[in-house]
């Protein structure tokens, strides 16, 4: 195809009379950007705008943790529009993550077009509206709470049972969350797979992943006789377009933007989306194996990716230990240091029935225990659901320990009646938590979900009030995630 056969199908010049179109097709050059090349940094000086002849390209802004997606473009989209509208430097970083080929106008030959032709101008401005919308809903709505949020599993071993764990964790969070949870499995290519999943026919959204204008999931996504929504498989024989990697950028963003959870399980063919999805999940859950060399051979790169990038934040960590490993549970709290969280699930797995066929991953759940590994499950649920965390802090007194523990047990009891995790104290050094204060201290510590937290403010203060009245305590520290409260 042509450039001026190209140009158009594109929307922004589909309303120029078609003899115009060969002209503008000469003054734009063609690129080619491999994946993972940036093709507009933010903050840089911009005279150019873009017009994706095909490949992906992911727009955002911040860096390292902070980096927000904010689309994805493929054929047929532009961008670079706002730098050579406004004169203001780039307003955002645009990346090709699959190769990308592009058609560029310069600012100068563009302005000639639009000021020739209204239609240019006014369908831009559609897009820049359009543009604008959807990020204001998502900054009016708290941020990161308008999106769902991403669970991402990972494990330290293959056939951790990894893929059961998954599926049976997003099924007890559709428990808690009915119909605002799916499980997306990128991995799934076989039909014995799908078929634990409940799910029967194959299809191929790659088609509408790169040629629609948005990506209608409804048509897509099954239901599990349990509730549970589930994205079938999309690689089979029948399918003419087996998703990439590219593909799922997209189609994550657009299951992120209509569930409340949205859990994946990691893919063993898909190294750099894996790395995408650990930096940017709202949880990582890592199944963990006791072996010695597993565990090295894991926590190796994982090391490097938590710590010398700093992209993952702990808190957002949950590790669970399979202790049915040779050497299991070996000093494994200690060789997992930091990267214990706080969570240890005891999650009893049956390795042999990871190692038969795929259909026997549908009976794993029933070759264990049941009642112990449904508690399990539904523990990590419960983390999970519970995001937030309070700190009480206030300095030990010695003479006055009883007391203050009897205070403390009764401003638990109020707390609990707020928050639903069980509230606990317990004594600890001060400085090991606040840093600057010293000496033997109390820490009241509990958790909560983002509404539990938003609707028991009020209650919690007032506890608060009282407990330093009856303490006759000058200050209490409050930590709301660590953080020093503003309260
Ligand atoms: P410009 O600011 O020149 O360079 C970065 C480009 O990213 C920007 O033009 C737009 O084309 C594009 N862009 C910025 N914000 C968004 C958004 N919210 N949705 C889609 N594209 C965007």
């Amino acid at each position: 195809m042509d450039k001026t056969q190209f140009l158009q199908g594109v929307s922004l010049f589909s309303d120029l009379p078609t003899g115009t179109l060969t002209p503008l097709a000469e003054k734009m050059l063609e690129l080619n950007f491999p994946r993972g090349e940036r093709i507009c940094t933010e903050n840089d000086k911009g005279d150019a705008l873009f017009i994706l002849k095909s490949g992906i390209v992911e727009i955002s802004v911040g860096e390292g943790p902070e980096k927000k997606i904010l689309a994805y473009l493929k054929r047929g989209d532009y961008f670079g529009e706002m730098a050579i509208f406004t004169g203001d430097p780039r307003s955002a970083t645009v990346q090709a993550i699959a190769d990308v080929s592009v058609l560029g106008l310069t600012k100068t030959d563009f302005e000639v077009e639009v000021r020739r032709s209204p239609a240019i101008a006014l369908e831009l401005l559609k897009t820049l509206s359009r543009r604008l919308t959807k990020q204001n809903l998502a900054s009016t709505k708290d941020g990161a709470s308008a999106r769902g949020k991403l669970i991402f599993l990972t494990a330290s071993q293959k056939k951790a049972g990894k893929t059961a764990v998954a599926r049976d964790l997003a099924s007890a969070l559709n428990d808690s969350f009915e119909g605002k949870v799916v499980f997306l499995d990128p991995n799934v290519t076989n039909a014995d797979v799908a078929l634990s999943l409940g799910i029967e026919d194959p299809c191929d959204l790659a088609q509408e992943l790169v040629s629609a204008e948005s990506v209608t999931l409804d048509k897509y996504l099954v239901k599990t006789a349990e509730g549970l929504w589930v994205l079938p498989p999309q690689e089979t024989q029948n399918t003419v377009y087996p998703l990439r990697e590219a593909h799922h950028h997209i189609l994550l963003n657009a299951l992120l933007d209509r569930f409340e959870y949205v859990v994946v399980d990691s893919s063993s063919t898909m190294a750099s989306f894996n790395r995408h999805l650990m930096r940017s999940a709202d949880r990582l859950v890592v199944l963990l194996s006791g072996s010695q060399e597993d565990l090295k051979s894991f926590l190796d790169p994982f090391h490097n990716l938590v710590v010398k990038n700093n992209h993952i934040d702990p808190r957002r960590l949950l590790t669970i230990a399979n202790l049915d490993s040779e050497d299991a549970g070996q000093g494994l709290e200690e060789k997992l240091g930091s990267y214990r969280g706080d969570l240890m699930l005891k999650l009893p797995f049956a390795p042999q029935a990871h190692q038969t066929a795929a259909t026997a991953r549908q009976a794993i759940p029933t070759l264990l225990p049941e009642a112990e590994w449904t508690k399990a499950i539904e523990a990590l649920a419960r983390r999970i659901v519970l995001e937030h965390e309070v700190d009480v802090f206030f300095p030990r007194d010695a003479e006055n320990l009883e007391t203050q523990k009897r205070e403390a047990k009764d401003f638990e009891l109020e707390l609990e009646k707020v928050f639903s995790e069980d509230v606990a104290t317990e004594e600890v050094e001060l400085q090991d938590f606040l840093g600057t204060e010293s000496g033997p201290g109390l820490r009241i510590h509990c958790r909560m979900t983002s509404e539990e937290l938003r609707a028991g403010m009020d209650p919690f203060l007032q506890a608060v009030t009282r407990l330093r009245a009856r303490l006759g305590l000058d200050e209490i520290t409050i930590r709301v995630d660590g953080r020093p409260s503003i309260l």
